[in-house]
């Protein structure tokens, strides 16, 4: 089995998304095998953001991912479940996500763009070392 990184935003915990959005992963087939609420602090964003530190967008993102609680799940499946994940989550700009994915369904802004997941499979392996090492 084969497993990724998913965090629920602080506007998912905010929104009471965090149901629907774990659910999806689970009516897809997928397995949630470890879960943790917490508060991302600024040490912590810039290990798990750190190919963005630096970027002219890294200041309102490190804001937005602190701002309150978020949650962080190990996703369990089959062969590259990173991509199952990233494909269900949508374009990073949730307006113009596709319908269908969650970014799609569920939101319209940029930044609060309600989930994160890991972009590969080296990513999934470090990202679940940072939140559950
Ligand atoms: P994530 O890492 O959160 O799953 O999102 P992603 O892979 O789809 O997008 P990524 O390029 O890794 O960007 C991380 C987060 O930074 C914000 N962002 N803002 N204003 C901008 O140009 C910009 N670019 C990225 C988004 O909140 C994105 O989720
Ligand atoms: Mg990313």
């Amino acid at each position: 089995m084969n497993q990724t990184l998913v965090l629920c935003k602080p506007d998912a915990v905010e929104r009471g998304l965090v149901g629907e959005i774990i659910s999806r992963f689970e009516r897809k087939g997928l397995t949630i095998v470890a879960m943790r609420m917490l508060t991302i602090d600024e040490e912590l964003a810039s290990r798990h953001y750190a190919e963005h530190v630096g970027k002219p967008f890294y200041a309102d993102l490190v804001a937005f991912i602190g701002r309150s609680p978020a949650v962080a799940v190990v996703v369990e499946g089959p062969e590259d479940t990173w991509q199952i994940v990233r494909t269900m989550m949508g374009t990073t700009n949730s307006a113009e996500a596709a319908p269908g994915t969650i970014r799609g369904d569920l939101s319209a802004l940029f930044t609060e763009n309600l989930v994160h997941g890991s972009d590969s499979a080296e990513s999934a392996t470090r990202e679940i070392a940072i939140f559950f090492g």
